[in-house]
């Protein structure tokens, strides 16, 4: 009984302490330290937060389309060649199926900086830069690529999620199939690497 009633005052108690917490929480919010400032055309919602993202992938894509042939002239592995050249492929339609979405949408389809991808294929013009034509670059290469893969796995299936909450089922299985296409780029990229490119630039030491 003791035990209970020890246990009743805590719970009271405690209580209290998160309501009090919570009020001085809200009334020191604005000029907490830490929070980030919005800007003025912040979204208010989860689906201008959807657009956005669409916007970003959409940027992100036309920026890995011009990259690519860049990326196949400076392979010399014939597997990895013809991947880059079909995923080449794959992301003009992938461009395309975003210009859908928009559309269904009805919101013009614009592009909005993607400073993660703009990173990745820095990065990726960086790792060339950084090795000798051969299975070194190659290898160099499929590493980049993977990374940019892995990023648009992730965007794809938060906008997949995004779009499937929003009750935009139909774009949601439009931008599923992307997403179902980068996971297969990345496996390609890791069986070129394991079959053949990681061994053939492991030799080069
Ligand atoms: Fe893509």
């Amino acid at each position: 009984m003791a035990t209970k009633t020890t246990t009743r005052t805590r719970s009271t108690a405690s209580k209290t302490t998160a309501k009090n917490n919570a009020s001085k929480t809200t009334a020191t919010r604005p000029s907490a330290r830490g929070m980030v400032k919005a800007k003025s055309t912040a979204a208010e919602g989860l689906k201008e937060l959807f657009i956005d993202c669409l916007k970003d992938i959409y940027w992100a894509e036309k920026a890995l389309s011009k990259a690519l042939p860049k990326m196949a002239k400076n392979a010399t592995n014939t597997n990895l060649i013809e991947g880059l050249e079909n995923h080449l492929s794959e992301t003009e339609e992938q461009i395309t199926r975003l210009e859908q979405a928009f559309e269904k949408i009805g919101k013009k389809a614009v592009g909005k900086k993607c400073e993660a991808m703009d990173g990745l294929l820095k990065e990726g013009q960086d790792i060339m830069e950084s090795t000798e034509p051969g299975p070194v670059r190659d290898a160099g290469i499929i590493a980049a690529c993977q990374k940019v893969e892995h990023y648009e796995i992730a965007t794809y299936g938060t906008i997949v999620a995004f779009a499937k909450t929003l009750g935009l089922d139909e774009i949601a299985s439009l931008l599923h199939i992307t997403l179902e296409e980068e996971k297969a780029a990345d496996i390609q990229l890791t069986e070129a690497a394991y079959n053949t490119i990681n061994f053939d630039a492991a030799e080069m030491d």
